[in-house]
């Protein structure tokens, strides 16, 4: 006789992409049923066999209809608005996590003075309502100055380093749907390094850090991480204890990400949040003794959490972003897995300029040896 065991939990996760997509592949080693809100059948949560609920991420009817019969509703992105996840909550569906901890996750300006009220340490930034705020800014701070979108940016849109008063997008006096400013502007910092650092965080309190990573960006958009980060021990605790005490601070559940920046004289400053399962974190599926993606449903379901150790002296990813004239990832895929110890993730997407259709993991005895060989696996992936 056949039977189908009960799912071990109903997750519905708003939005699949690749996030979704990873955690579907967790979800399935742990009987848990992944429910995502998508757009279309080819995103890449779907095309991975997650029972799909077709709508807009900002339709209250849609998620309410996820969220029925859940025992969690959780994100793969950020773009929610609060009000309908208010009313979830009130209506008694467990939302992980919560709308007023997801706003620091949606809205730079407010992530900024929440944080900086509460000593936090943030680049200088204000509001800007008009090139004169720019100017007046830069009198005090000088130029560059950074003027970041207030929400919907992602891999570097919606960030602008202006050089000088020319430098200024158009809109930049236009206002948000609240009556506020779109845009922020923020001091230039001086980057020695870039860290990550993911905190898993159950309803109940639990917590527990991962080993921190440092991140390279080009164009704003991360290119690839290495862990163990190559700075002092002491500077990579602090980032820990810190990226902790910042998602406690704005009540993060699941699974979160700090980015921070590493200033001059090594000191750290917040750059942003995000919520969820993120980029910095794919390297925990080979590189840790639980990956983020089990976590984050562990976390949001108020499970135990898992240990975080590395499973190797060092890891690195490399993201897999096709330039012009790249070839095809799929087309390369088998001489890619020609290479040793490289562990090669596709997400499903076409393949255009300037996206991330995937990424590759390596670990090694050093950062240098397993960026060596996560590089040159994304290189073949990506030759015309
Ligand atoms: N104030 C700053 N000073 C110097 N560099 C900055 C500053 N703000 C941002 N950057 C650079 O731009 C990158 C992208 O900025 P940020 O993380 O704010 O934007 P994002 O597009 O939302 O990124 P993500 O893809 O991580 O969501 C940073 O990782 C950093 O390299
Ligand atoms: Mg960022």
């Amino acid at each position: 006789m056949t039977g189908r065991m009960q799912p071990a939990a109903v997750v519905a996760m708003v939005g699949a992409g690749q996030l979704a997509r990873m955690t579907q592949q967790a979800a399935v080693d742990l009987a848990v049923e992944l429910r995502v809100l998508a757009r279309s059948a080819d995103e890449p949560a779907v095309l991975a066999g997650a029972p799909a609920i077709f709508g807009d991420p900002g339709d209250p009817a849609a998620l309410h209809t996820m969220a029925a019969g859940a025992d969690v509703l959780t994100f793969d992105h950020e773009l929610v608005p609060a009000q309908p996840l208010r009313d979830l909550v009130a209506a008694g569906h467990r939302v992980h996590p919560g709308p007023d901890a997801l706003a620091a996750a949606q809205d730079k300006l407010h992530a900024r003075r929440l944080l900086g009220q509460a000593g936090f340490p943030v680049p200088a930034f204000c509001p800007v309502a008009g090139p004169e705020d720019v100017e007046r800014f830069a009198a005090e701070h000088g130029w560059p100055v950074v003027l970041k979108a207030r929400s919907g940016g992602y891999d570097g849109r919606g960030v602008i380093v202006a050089r000088h008063g020319g430098d200024l997008p158009e809109d930049l006096a236009r206002r948000a749907a609240d009556g506020g400013p779109t845009w922020l502007a923020e001091a230039h910092v001086e980057l020695a390094a870039e860290l990550a650092v993911l905190v898993a965080r159950r309803p109940s309190g639990a917590t527990v850090t991962y080993p921190v990573a440092q991140t390279t960006q080009v164009d704003g958009i991360c290119r690839h991480l290495v862990t163990p980060a190559g700075v002092a021990d002491d500077l990579a605790w602090e980032a820990a204890e810190l990226a902790q005490r910042v998602v406690q601070h704005v009540g993060g559940t699941g699974v979160c990400a700090v980015e921070l920046f590493v200033g001059p004289a090594g000191r750290l400053l917040v750059n942003e949040l995000a919520l969820r399962p993120h980029n910095s974190g794919h390297a925990t599926i080979e590189a840790n003794a639980t990956s983020q993606f089990h976590q984050h449903l562990r976390a949001v379901l108020d499970w135990p959490l898992g240990p975080t150790e590395l499973r190797a002296p060092a890891a690195a990813m490399v993201n897999l972003i096709p330039g012009p004239g790249a070839g095809d990832p799929v087309a390369n895929l088998p001489a890619a897995l020609e290479v040793p110890g490289a562990h090669v993730h596709l997400y499903a997407k076409a393949s255009r300029p300037g996206r991330k259709v995937g990424h590759v993991t390596a670990l090694g005895a050093s950062t240098t040896a397993a960026l060596d060989v996560a590089a040159r696996t994304v290189d073949i992936l990506l030759q015309p």
